[in-house]
C-alpha cells in the first residue's frame, strides 16, 4: 500500500543533495572501508553529544552487542550475572544479554514517560547493570537513576538510539550511562543507512569497544594502549596486526556510512528543531482527547522526539483509531516491538512476569513517522485524526 504519510517519508533529511554530494564521494575516494571519514565522525559526534570517546560501528544492534561485550572482556561483569533492562525495547537490546550468557531482568516502564524510573529501582537485588532505553525521545529520571546506580555500584547503560538530542535538565540524553549507544539505521533522527555509535568518558571502555569492533586486534589503538599489549603478550613485530587479544567481532562501519553521518551532523540542530515543533504541533490536539494518555516531559527542557507515540485508554479506542489512520493513509506500527518480553524469543525461554504499564503499552499504544520535512497538509491530516 502506497501511504500517504508512511513511517519512513525519506533515507535521510535533504536526501537529494546528500546524495548528489555521496556520489561524488564515492566515484573521488580511494578507499572506502572503515577510515578517516569514520575517524571524524566519531570526533564530530562525541562533541555533539559532550562525550569524550565515540566508536562508530555497522548498526545499533552491533554498538550493544559491543557494551556487553567490552564489559565482560574488561572483567566488569561475568557470565550468568544479572542484567536488568527496560521492557519496552528493541529485541536485539536483549538478545545479547542471553546470547553472552547473562541473565536479562526485564523491568516494568512508567506509561507516561515510555520508561523505567528511579522508585522502580530500589528493589533492584543483585543485578550487576542496568540498560535503559530512552524511547521515542522520552527518558526516565535519568539524574536519580544514575544516582542511585552509583549507590549500589550497578553499571548504567544507555540506548539513546530514538532520543538523540533529548536534554533532561540541559543535559543530554545518551550522556548520563557509563557507555551509551545510537542507532543511525534509515527512520532514525539522523541516518547513516546503517550504523551506530557508542559514546563513553571512559577511555578503557573506549579502547576495547575499538578492539570488540574490529577481531579483537589493537589497530585502531592509542599507541600507548598498542605497546601494553605487545609488552603484556610478547607480541612480536610480525604478528602484532594479526594477534586477536579479545573476544570480538567485525563491526566496521564504512566510509560511506561515515561521510553520510558528517553531512547529516551538519543539520543536525535544524532536523531536531524541525522535528519537536512538528511534534507539539499535533500533540496540541492530542492531549485535549480525553480517551488518551497524556505524556509526562518532567524534566525534559530540550524534547527530540523520533516518532509520535500514542497511548489509548482502552483497546476499543486504539483499534478504531487504527482504523481510522488507516483509512487516512497513515502507517502506524506498534510501540518498538511492544513488551519485549512477549515475543516469541523471550517467553519460550524465560517464565512470564507481569510488567502491568507495559503490557497496557503493548495492548494500547502504537506509533507513527514525524519527519523533519513533513509538508503542512501532512501535519493538518495528522491533527484531525485526534480530534
Ligand atoms: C531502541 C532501539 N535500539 C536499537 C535498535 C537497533 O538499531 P539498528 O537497527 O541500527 O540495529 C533500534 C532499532 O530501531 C531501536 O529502536
Amino acid at each position: 500500500m502506497n501511504f500517504k504519510i508512511p513511517l519512513m517519508q525519506s533515507t535521510f533529511f535533504d536526501e537529494i543533495s546528500i546524495k548528489q554530494k555521496l556520489s561524488k564521494f564515492i566515484i573521488s575516494s580511494k578507499k572506502l572501508s572503515m577510515g578517516n571519514y569514520c575517524e571524524k565522525f566519531e570526533n564530530l559526534f562525541s562533541k555533539f553529544n559532550k562525550s569524550k570517546y565515540a566508536v562508530f560501528f555497522n548498526s545499533g544492534s552491533s554498538s550493544n552487542l559491543a557494551m556487553l561485550q567490552t564489559l565482560l572482556n574488561l572483567r566488569k561483569i561475568k557470565t550468568g550475572d544479572k542484567i536488568a533492562f527496560s521492557s519496552l525495547t528493541w529485541a536485539t537490546n536483549v538478545m545479547p544479554i542471553i546470547q553472552l550468557g547473562l541473565k536479562p531482568v526485564p523491568l516494568d516502564i512508567n506509561k507516561n514517560t515510555l520508561n523505567i524510573q528511579s522508585k522502580d529501582l530500589r528493589n533492584l537485588k543483585e543485578c550487576k547493570v542496568l540498560f535503559v532505553t530512552n524511547a521515542l525521545g522520552f527518558c526516565g529520571d535519568l539524574p536519580d537513576i544514575k544516582k542511585i546506580c552509583n549507590k549500589k555500584k550497578i553499571i548504567l547503560l544507555e540506548d539513546n538510539a530514538e532520543a538523540l538530542g533529548t536534554k533532561i535538565n540541559k543535559k543530554l540524553t545518551g550522556s548520563f550511562g557509563e557507555m551509551s549507544s545510537f542507532s543511525f539505521f534509515v527512520a532514525h533522527h539522523m541516518s547513516t543507512l546503517e550504523g551506530g555509535m557508542v559514546v563513553t568518558n571512559n577511555f578503557k571502555y573506549y579502547e576495547m569497544l575499538k578492539m570488540v569492533r574490529s577481531n579483537g586486534w589493537d589497530r585502531q589503538l592509542s599507541l600507548k594502549s598498542k605497546n601494553e599489549l605487545k609488552k603484556k603478550y610478547k607480541t612480536d613485530n610480525f604478528y602484532s596486526k594479526y594477534t586477536f587479544y579479545n573476544l570480538a567481532y567485525n563491526l566496521r562501519p564504512t566510509e560511506i556510512n561515515a561521510f553520510i553521518g558528517l553531512q547529516q551532523l551538519k543539520k543536525l540542530n535544524k532536523n531536531l528543531k524541525l522535528r519537536k515543533k512538528i511534534f507539539y504541533k499535533i500533540y496540541e490536539i492530542y492531549k485535549k482527547n480525553n480517551n488518551l494518555v497524556n505524556f509526562d516531559f518532567h524534566d525534559i527542557s530540550f524534547f527530540s522526539p523520533f516518532a509520535f507515540p500514542v497511548i489509548c485508554k482502552n483497546s476499543n479506542y486504539r483499534n478504531k483509531l487504527l482504523s481510522k489512520f488507516h483509512k487516512s493513509g497513515v502507517e502506524c506500527r506498534p510501540m518498538i516491538a511492544g513488551n519485549i518480553t512477549l515475543q516469541p524469543f523471550y517467553k519460550n525461554v524465560y517464565k512470564k512476569i507481569i510488567l502491568k504499564n507495559c503490557e497496557f503499552v503493548h495492548k494500547n499504544g502504537f506509533y507513527f513517522g514525524i519527519h523533519p520535512e513533513m509538508t503542512n497538509t501532512q501535519i493538518k491530516i495528522l491533527r484531525k485524526l485526534f480530534l
